[in-house]
């Protein structure tokens, strides 16, 4: 069974309430329906009307972000403006416990979805950062773990030093393993250099986070640094880097910076024709942004994916 059917069943028994801001747009409108017809989690579609519509909601949720954010000089006044934004008030809700998730972003850009997200929701406790994890699904059940990989992170930091990078790879080993059902996640650390063939700064700060997340996770299987083929080719592994216990079988790609994660995530999503979606990692609550390219499916997955988290 593709993972995503796997996902929809697990959302289907976990019942879980998960709210779409972006409610008057058509591919979400359907996916809700889709979600709501399959019974894969209950759906909450808001409007600018909507959320205009319920006074007391809105005085409760102002107060709650004025809270939240008054140490940041937001003011009341401002607080009460920002949550009759949808955006804003899904992320209330899940805030609140009024919503166990949200979806967002066939309209809105991934920087304007994950702002109110990072300043509402936050990092949950013990994680460093947020980034996200890309689930790559390929036909090829030969690669990755059964056609099954992870590729973080292409989302959310455009460049992480050597300590953030190292918890970038510990949560990505840990969706993998609690949302792909990857049993044992087999990390590499990407870069352009395999265990010293290069030397270069960019090279040395891989090096450092591999260091660092052997030392966040000594039981994780982790390795780096290592060039792409050296993480998947068992025969170019055997050559670079010999006796390592995750090149040429890794099913965990962790990239050295967005550029680098955000362009491999589409030349193979585009040119490997590989099935992806994105989750976010280390929100205290689930919030997933979506492609703005996105179809209703890839809305309707993401959904289940959201429940499946909460
Ligand atoms: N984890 C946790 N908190 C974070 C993170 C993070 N990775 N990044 C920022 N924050 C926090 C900050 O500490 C700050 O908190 P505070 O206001 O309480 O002090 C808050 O979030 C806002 O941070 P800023 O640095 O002011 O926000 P910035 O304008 O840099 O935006 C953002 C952060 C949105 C994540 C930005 O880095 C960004 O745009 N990233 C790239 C998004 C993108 O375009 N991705 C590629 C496309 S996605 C696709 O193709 C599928």
């Amino acid at each position: 069974m593709r993972l995503t059917e796997i996902l929809k069943e697990k959302a289907k028994a976990a019942k879980r309430r998960i709210v779409l801001p972006e409610g008057d747009e058509p591919r979400t409108v359907k996916a809700a329906e889709i979600v709501r017809g399959e019974g894969i989690a209950e759906t909450v579609l808001l409007t600018a009307e909507s959320v205009a519509g319920d006074k007391a909601k809105l005085e409760a949720y102002a107060d709650a972000l004025y809270e939240i954010r008054k140490a940041k000089g937001l003011s009341r006044e401002k607080a009460a403006e920002l949550v009759m934004d949808p955006m804003y008030y899904g992320m209330m809700m899940v805030k609140e416990g009024d919503a166990d998730g949200l979806v967002s972003g066939a309209v809105h850009s991934t920087g304007d979805m994950l702002r109110p997200a990072l300043q509402v929701i936050r990092t949950a406790p013990g994680m460093k950062l947020v980034s996200s994890s890309f689930i790559m699904e390929s036909a090829n059940r030969a690669v990755g773990e059964d056609g099954l990989f992870v590729y973080a992170d292409c989302v959310v930091n455009p460049c992480p030093d050597a300590e953030g990078l190292a918890h970038i790879a510990v949560a990505a080993a840990e969706t993998a393993r609690k949302l792909c059902g990857i049993a044992e996640p087999r990390v590499a650390m990407l870069s352009f250099s395999t265990k010293g063939s290069a030397n270069h700064e960019l090279v040395e700060k891989v090096r450092s986070a591999v260091e660092i997340a052997h030392g966040l996770r000594p039981d994780l299987l982790l390795d780096g640094e290592l060039q792409f083929d050296a993480a998947v080719v068992p025969s170019v592994a055997a050559l670079k880097a010999p006796g390592s216990k995750v090149a040429g079988r890794a099913n965990v790609f962790v990239f050295p910076d967005l550029q680098a994660g955000n362009i491999g995530y589409k030349i193979t999503q585009r040119l490997g024709g590989v099935e992806c979606f994105a989750v976010l990692q280390g929100l205290a609550k689930p919030c997933n942004d979506l492609s703005r390219g996105c179809s209703v499916d890839d809305i309707v997955s993401t959904v289940a994916a959201t429940a499946v988290q909460a």
